[in-house]
């Protein structure tokens, strides 16, 4: 069919805002159409759920009638608990084999019942070990909670053709900008404000993915409890305002080095645990995107733990952006908390 890969907007929900960007593809580029973002207050989404399923519609509908978007098609994403994603080894077969045979085989590998998923899978390719096994991406998905998402864009008149899964959108995002090297073993961090993932790239496989439960509220959270100054002090104070009343600038420094110690060991050890389940793969570059990102604290705090070059990545370094109708000094300061939103917009029509 002449499924079109024009006008697909991609819509990412993330817990601290709802995040739109529209391309255009000519010629193998992408132009920045249209660009934006609305804050969701903390109780919107919760661990995960959506709590306020009205804001977020409300948020979605606001954002494409301000940037005046008249396509339905979203590009959207799902991410967390609900959200498994394995790597497995099966005995060698096709891809039609596995189709049918996947439900069976991804039973033992997932802690819901399997009735309650959706199943996709990726063959990675031979195992080097035993080449009578083969190496293959699961993802599952439970329904409801996608249901739950699809249900907010048909709610807002729209029509959701591409259900992704966020830390995929960034690799796709990562793709276009940056590319994958054969055999170059990258680590991709999406440092969120309620989530961090962690994904380990060998050249185009995704080879071990993990979700950590906490990311950026945390700083503002340790600072309102360590400081006893409201949310919004706390807010300004991780975003680097030092000039708030009756607060020491020195201490809020020493609690946000704290708490991204803390993160930075939270991922030490999802990155350990990859290094002790993986033959030799060393990581040779962390790229990070993420709100979280921006912070050059955070940046360096992880390449000091870790031991490895951290690059703040720009999703949209190879997109072709005309300077007269966007601000891009504007664009480059909020950049990397489109990573998602932009993986999304590059997506085509049957793209799973
Ligand atoms: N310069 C900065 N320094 C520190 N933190 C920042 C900065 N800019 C943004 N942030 C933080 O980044 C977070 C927002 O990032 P992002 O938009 O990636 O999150 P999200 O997608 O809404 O969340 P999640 O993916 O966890 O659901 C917020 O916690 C925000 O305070
Ligand atoms: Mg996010």
């Amino acid at each position: 069919m002449f499924a079109s890969k024009k006008d697909i907007v991609g819509i990412d929900i993330g817990s601290s805002a709802v995040k739109i960007v529209c391309l255009r593809e000519s010629r193998g580029t992408f132009h920045l159409e249209h660009i934006g973002i609305i804050p969701l207050d903390a109780e919107t989404i919760v661990d995960n759920t959506i709590m306020d399923s009205t804001v977020i519609v409300d948020s979605i509908q606001n954002l494409l009638s301000a940037l005046k978007i008249k396509s339905k098609r979203v590009a959207t994403s799902v991410s967390g608990h609900s959200v498994i994603i394995r790597k497995i080894s099966l005995p060698v077969m096709s891809e039609a084999e596995l189709e049918a045979s996947i439900q069976w085989e991804a039973e033992q590998y997932i802690p819901f019942d399997i009735s309650e998923v959706n199943i996709d899978f990726q063959i990675l390719g031979p195992d080097a070990k035993d080449p009578s096994q083969m190496s293959v991406m699961l993802v599952a998905a439970k329904k409801d909670f996608v249901d739950d998402y699809t249900a907010l864009f048909t709610e807002a008149g729209l029509d959701p053709v591409v259900m992704d899964i966020d830390c995929f959108a960034v690799e796709n995002m990562f793709d276009y900008n940056y590319g994958f090297v054969d055999d170059e073993v990258v680590a991709l961090i999406d440092l969120g404000a309620s989530a961090t993932s962690v994904s380990v790239l060998r050249g185009d496989s995704s080879i071990f993915t993990r979700d950590i439960q906490t990311g950026g509220n945390v700083l503002s959270e340790e600072l309102q409890k360590r400081l006893g100054v409201s949310s919004e002090d706390a807010e300004r104070a991780k975003l680097g305002d030092r000039d708030i009343a009756d607060v020491d600038p020195d201490s809020v420094d020493e609690i946000l080095s704290d708490a991204i110690e803390n993160l930075a060991q939270e991922i030490q050890r999802s990155l350990d645990f990859f290094a002790a389940t993986s033959s030799d793969d060393r990581i040779s570059k962390l790229y990070l995107t993420g709100g979280l990102s921006n912070s050059v604290k955070v940046r360096e705090i992880l390449e000091e733990r870790l031991g490895i070059a951290a690059e703040r990545v720009d999703p949209f370094r190879n997109v072709n952006i005309k300077e007269k109708e966007f601000d891009m000094e504007y664009l480059d300061a909020i950049g990397p908390m489109f990573s998602v939103a932009a993986g999304l917009a590059m997506r085509k029509v049957g793209d799973k």
